[in-house]
């Protein structure tokens, strides 16, 4: 049996550590829909097309493809995933995501996963929109603080520079901008089980999900049988 798991949540819940070893204990796929949201945001940009849903947009999208090959996502046929992580591509993806055409064109992409077998897909409307009868949908969420700090360490434990007070102001910016949009808002799927992983290690929060697919999927199949 072949099953859908969806993460939505805000940035810096946790959802890509959480959802990547989630898959990987499972022995499934990860899906990470963000990644190819920031590809196309990184492509649409370079581009000069602005973020309008008008007839450039729907054009310019015409002309992009993206796959999706192991980890790694390819525009155009060029391997994009050492610069997609950047804060510069964390807001041209909120802001290029929020276009209704850009959300149309990967929808198609997003869903087709499903086929390759079972998935654990995280995003933002994973559960609401791709993969509306996922058998189990999650949205972990954490205080804008507790994110900040964990974006905040992350880029530190990286070599990178980080500034604690820029992080909190930008996180707090693309949560207005990914709940506020009018096209596929950020909001708590119908069905989703809700966590706030605030207080909660990165295992706990696995192991809580863990423990619900194995009881959503235990049920599935004692349905199936019956
Ligand atoms: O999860 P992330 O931080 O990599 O996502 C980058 C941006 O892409 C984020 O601002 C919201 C957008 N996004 C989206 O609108 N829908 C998704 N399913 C995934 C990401």
């Amino acid at each position: 049996m072949s099953y859908v798991i969806t993460i939505d949540g805000p940035a810096g819940a946790g959802k890509s550590s959480v959802a990547k070893d989630t898959a990987r204990k499972l022995g499934i796929k990860y899906l990470d829909t963000g990644a190819i949201y920031r590809a196309i945001a990184l492509i649409l940009n370079a581009s000069e097309v602005k973020p309008l849903d008008d007839d450039i947009m729907r054009e310019a999208l015409g002309k992009i493809s993206i796959v999706l090959k192991g980890k790694a996502v390819l525009v155009n046929g060029f391997d994009v995933t050492g610069e997609i992580r950047t804060p510069e591509a964390d807001e041209l993806a909120s802001v290029y995501s929020a276009v209704p055409a850009v959300r149309e064109a990967l929808l198609g992409l997003q869903k087709e996963q499903e086929k390759h077998g079972s998935i654990v897909a995280e995003g933002r409307d994973v559960g609401s929109v791709v993969f509306p009868d996922a058998k189990v949908k999650f949205f972990l969420t954490a205080s804008p603080e507790a994110r900040a700090e964990r974006r905040y360490n992350e880029r530190i434990s990286k070599g990178k520079t980080a500034d604690y007070d820029e992080i909190l102001r930008a996180i707090t910016e693309r949560d207005k901008n990914d709940s506020s949009r009018k096209t596929a808002p950020l909001k708590i799927p119908e069905g989703a089980i809700y966590l706030d992983t605030s207080d909660m290690t990165e295992e706990e929060a696995v192991n809580f999900i863990l423990n619900e697919v194995k009881n959503k999927v235990k049920e599935a199949i004692i349905n199936e049988t019956e």
